[in-house]
């Protein structure tokens, strides 16, 4: 499958792409998962990313456009991917779909999770992720606990919570997305591309996405 994930920060996202991927081995692209790797490997595009993450603010187009274009070639992409986080502007999406034409590729569905905003709240206030930068398995203190001693179940890593994950960030990462990536849902129902899926349950989610397709 060839599949955009568009929602608010919370919205599960990362939840959704990884059963996808489980499903039928279409690899899930999260730039929010490649940028986090990038920082904590220390390379140069890590040291330009991380004051925006850490305030909550989106990293320039250029920058993400420039992993996007690399990423989108390698070989695992023949078979598939689910984009999570990515595109997340209007600039964005428009250079995908030029990226997109070049490699002679088309998009399945761009689907849209709807999830109120309490709920979001209480999802990112309560989510925990693997520290380890090759996993990032996604947790939930209410939803998905990770083992009694805080520890991810698929790696062993501690299970932390993330630099954007203090109230400042999310709010400002909220506002981040009502201004710049909301309009994304205008463009790709004008392209005949979107489906909303109000997603409270993430497997009756995923069955949505498959009957689809
Ligand atoms: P990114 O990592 O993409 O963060 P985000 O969009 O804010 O999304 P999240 O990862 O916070 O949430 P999600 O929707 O994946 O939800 P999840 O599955 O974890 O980006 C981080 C930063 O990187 C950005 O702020 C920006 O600075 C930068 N960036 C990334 N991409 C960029 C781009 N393209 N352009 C510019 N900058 C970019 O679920 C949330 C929680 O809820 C989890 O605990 C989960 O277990 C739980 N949960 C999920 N579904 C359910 C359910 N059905 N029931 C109960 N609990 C659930």
């Amino acid at each position: 499958m060839r599949v955009i994930l568009l929602g608010a920060p919370g919205a599960g996202k990362g939840t959704i792409a990884k059963l996808l991927s489980d499903h039928d081995g279409s690899v899930q692209i999260s730039t929010g998962d490649m940028l986090r790797a990038a920082v904590k490997e220390g390379t140069d595009i890590g040291k330009q990313a991380k004051e925006y993450m850490d305030r909550g603010d989106l990293v320039p187009d250029s920058l993400i456009m420039r992993i996007m274009e690399e990423r989108l070639q390698e070989d695992d992409c023949k078979n598939g991917f689910i984009l999570d986080g990515f595109p997340r502007t209007i600039p964005q999406a428009e250079e995908l779909k030029k990226l997109l034409a070049k490699l002679n590729m088309s998009l399945d569905m761009v689907v849209n999770l709807d999830v109120p905003k309490e709920v979001i709240l209480d999802r990112l206030t309560t989510r925990r992720t693997c520290s380890n930068p090759d996993c990032q398995e996604i947790y939930n203190i209410k939803s998905k606990p990770p083992t009694p001693e805080g520890k991810c179940e698929k790696c062993g890593f501690p299970v932390i919570q993330r630099d954007d994950e203090t109230e400042e960030a999310i709010l400002n990462r909220l506002d981040t997305y009502n201004e710049k990536t909301a309009p994304l849902i205008g463009f790709y129902q004008s392209e005949g591309l979107l489906r909303n899926i109000v997603s409270l349950d993430s497997k009756k989610t995923v069955e949505a996405i498959k009957r689809a397709l």
